[in-house]
């Protein structure tokens, strides 16, 4: 049999042998102690890319979006967020276990525009929880990897400033929203008073993300990493898995979106399928299917595809590092087969 297709996740990757190779030479020290150079060489890559003052690495992307909104936040606030946003609906409901803080979701689709934040925004009274942060997520995930419109970015950024909130980006796909749109992560992290990056998605690191804002935002943020059990000693061997990715794993990210398009159009038109190509702008792929999608996931799991299943309905299908042009076409044909 051909080689199993895993579309599950663009987490799935392995690391190739030469990003093993260079985090296996990584020059490293203990980064409780603030001595690991390759750690504060990654902080300061993704800082300058972003146009922040500082960065924090931490272990997982959960972290990032929950040291980051903890730091924007006093419990009791409320954050608005998008339908769906992962610091939401896939975080093991830290937000309100760890900060305190309350979610108010708005928009439909993952997306929202200036005037919903402002028809949603409550300031403090002895009855109201104030909010206090827009978190918007770019590129969104369970909305299918949809990227946000750069004015429609701007406007929301601008009036939660003018009604005194913060903004919080979780670009844990950010690389994928600067492929896909043509602009640089540093235009699409303006605006923001703190952003976290994945380095362990797309990018194909096995393990990391990064937090960055100002200093004294990221002084917080160090603060509640060592609390949150994020403190790591020799990281440095993961951060170089990180640096590697980021010099030769971003521009890559183009053959992902034409993958995941191939895929899409493949399956556009089969019986008992439904796929909004419109949708599909970067590397994630949403297909209702009428059989259900525990049925199609079983059925094509036992012809080596893999997939993961994003509604009773909707399979999800996410291209990465690991599965080239010929391997989507094979899954795609799987599925038409199975659905
Ligand atoms: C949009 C988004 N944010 C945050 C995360 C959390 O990342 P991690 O799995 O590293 O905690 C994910 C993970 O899939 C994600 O898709």
């Amino acid at each position: 049999m051909a080689a199993v297709v895993d579309l599950r996740s663009d987490t799935v990757t392995r690391p190739t042998a030469a990003m093993r190779q260079a985090m296996a030479e990584a020059e490293v020290g203990d980064d409780v102690y603030g001595e690991d150079p390759t750690v504060r060489r990654l902080e300061e890559r993704i800082a300058e890319l972003l146009g922040t003052e500082a960065a924090l690495f931490v272990p997982t992307g959960t972290m990032a979006n929950q040291i980051a909104l903890r730091s924007l936040t006093r419990p009791g606030d409320e954050v608005i967020i998008g339908v769906g946003a992962h610091c939401w609906r896939y975080e093991s409901g830290a937000l309100a276990a760890l900060a305190g803080v309350q979610t108010q979701m708005i928009g439909s689709d993952g997306t929202f525009t200036a005037a919903d934040v402002r028809a949603a925004h409550r300031h403090a009274d002895p009855y109201s929880a104030p909010t206090t942060v827009v978190a918007v997520e770019n590129t969104h995930n369970v909305a299918g990897g949809i990227v946000w419109d750069r004015e429609a970015l701007a406007a929301v950024t601008a009036a939660a400033h003018q009604l005194g909130m913060k903004t919080h980006l979780d670009g844990a796909r950010i690389w994928n929203a600067a492929i896909a749109t043509g602009a640089s992560e540093k235009e699409l992290a303006a605006g923001f008073d703190t952003i976290s990056v994945c380095l362990s998605k797309g990018l194909g690191a096995p393990v990391g993300s990064v937090v960055a804002a100002s200093k004294a935002v990221i002084k917080d943020c160090h603060r509640a990493r060592k609390m949150y059990g994020g403190g790591m000693r020799q990281s440095g061997i993961l951060a170089a898995g990180g640096l590697y990715a980021l010099d030769h794993h971003r521009t890559r990210l183009v053959e992902d979106h034409a993958n995941a398009k191939a895929f899409a159009e493949a399956l556009s038109g089969k019986a008992r399928i439904e796929i909004d190509l419109s949708r599909v702008q970067t590397n994630i792929v949403m297909v209702d299917v009428e059989r259900g999608a525990a049925a199609v996931i079983e059925a094509a799991k036992a012809k080596g595809v893999l997939l993961g299943a994003a509604s009773p309905t909707r399979i999800r299908a996410v291209t990465h590092l690991d599965v080239d042009h010929a391997s989507v076409l094979r899954a795609a044909a799987v599925i038409a087969e199975v659905a």
